[in-house]
């Protein structure tokens, strides 16, 4: 059976959580492998308010699918908590549901931390979502992480907590009285947190390998995108974790070869939110338009997405890091009414160099703008198109123009917010079933 890994291929926000819902239905477990609740998904369905997820898998509306939180994601239990009950109280059967003993816990000081070092960098700040993801991983490389399975021992909690937090003594200083910080209140509520989780708490990459050895199909779910990623990505102005697909199979615990297909998400447009270079950003009304049509707005905080055109030199990047096999378009119908829709297919640099490679020297990239082809666009509504025959001309010859210029073929297309409203390419039929 088909293993699938899903990844954004552009700098977050393609829409990954709708492709892993509309993938979730068949497959037989969905784990997710790195990021925390900087992540977020909406699933639309017709008839229901619209879900927001941030850690678990939207595979979990499926009753009893098996829906993991891998030991690559950075956990804040409190989050992932409030999100349980949230799902629970709206009769999602929760009983899928298992987080990796490994996984890391996001701390209240790694929110302090997280908020302070933004305050330090100033009008240069990376513009992160403040959940306190860095500081966790950093917690995670420096061997001073708390994990899952510590809360089930409130002795060796006690004592991870007191080591972790005494390097930290100096930073924290300005928060000394913030009581989220005093060490018997939150071993307290971190044991809390554990009786509430146990249950949950397993060996999901052994989960994983036994699902893998009886050909089952697991989907493996990727969380921000390729230009956030913190070794590929548009660094400093990144995530702190591995968004691309070889990520999957540290955060999951899995070979290469059990990963059969990776999928790269992009909008037919590209969005990014938070700082850093943006080769193809669109300034002035026509943004604003895009941003709206799209609900261009964060799940997680509410922050209008910067808006730009479709950029194939990151494409293409993001393609080769992750070894995409397809790609997912969403959001085609976003750039209907357009009379000309601008591809990128390469920068142009401050002294008028030309790159159509995506430039790895920080300094080029700030100052990289995108040289653009012009694509005639169209004026229907294509929200109700189910069928590739049923787009107009050019959005066709859109499509074909972003998949050749890539290499990889394109499966699923998506042409408005609703999990119906999408359309199977002829590729897919393989790879889905
Ligand atoms: P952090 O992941 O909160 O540390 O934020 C680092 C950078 O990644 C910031 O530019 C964030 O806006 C961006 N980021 C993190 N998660 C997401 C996401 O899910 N979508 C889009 N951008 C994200």
């Amino acid at each position: 059976m088909t293993s699938i890994c899903i990844v954004g291929a552009q700098w977050g926000d393609e829409g990954k959580g709708k492709v892993v819902d509309l993938l979730a239905e068949r497959a037989d477990a969905v784990i997710r492998f790195q990021g925390g609740n900087n992540a977020g998904h909406t699933i639309v369905r017709e008839g229901e308010e619209a879900w927001k997820l941030h850690l678990i898998p939207s595979g979990i509306l499926y009753p009893g699918k098996l829906c993991m939180i891998g030991n690559g994601v950075v956990v804040d239990p409190a989050v992932l908590i409030s999100e349980m009950d949230g799902l629970r109280a709206r009769g999602v059967d929760m009983s899928g549901l298992r987080v990796s003993a490994n996984a890391h816990l996001i701390m209240p000081y790694h929110l302090l931390l997280d908020t302070a070092g933004e305050a330090r960098l100033g009008d240069q700040q990376i513009g992160t979502t403040r959940r306190g993801i860095g500081p966790c991983y950093a917690d995670k490389a420096g061997r001073l992480g708390i994990r899952m399975q510590d809360l089930l021992d409130e002795k060796i909690l006690r004592t991870k907590i007191t080591a972790a937090m005494e390097p930290k003594r100096l930073l924290l200083r300005p928060y000394a009285k913030d009581p989220t910080l005093d060490l018997h209140a939150m071993v307290e509520q971190y044991v809390t947190y554990g009786h509430r989780l146990e249950q949950y708490i397993a060996d999901t990459a052994r989960m994983v390998w036994d699902l893998l050895d009886d050909d089952r199909q697991v989907i493996f779910e990727g969380a921000q995108g390729a230009l956030l990623d913190i070794d590929h990505g548009t660094y400093p102005f990144v995530t702190s974790s591995n968004p691309i697909a070889g990520a999957a199979c540290i955060g999951a615990g899995v070979g290469p070869k059990d990963i059969n297909e990776v999928w790269g998400i992009t909008k037919a447009y590209t969005t990014r939110v938070g700082s850093g270079p943006f080769p193809t950003e669109i300034e002035g009304p026509l943004g604003e338009e895009l941003r709206a049509s799209g609900g261009e707005y964060g799940t997680t905080t509410g922050r209008a997405r910067r808006i730009g055109w479709l950029d194939l030199v990151a494409l293409r990047y993001a393609a080769r890091i992750n070894g995409l096999t397809a790609l997912a378009v969403t959001k085609l119908d976003v750039l209907s009414g357009q009379q000309t829709l601008s591809v990128c297919t390469s920068y142009v640099g401050s002294e008028g160099a030309r790159f159509d490679h995506f430039p790895y020297h920080q300094s080029v990239l700030h100052h990289a703008r995108g040289e653009y082809v012009e694509l005639p666009g169209w004026s229907q509504d294509i929200s109700d198109c189910r069928r590739e025959e049923d787009l107009p001309p050019a959005a066709r010859d859109y499509l074909a123009f972003l998949a050749d210029g890539i290499g990889v073929p394109i499966v699923l297309i998506g042409v408005g917010p609703g999990r119906e409203q999408v359309i199977w390419c002829d590729q897919a039929a393989s790879a889905s079933s």
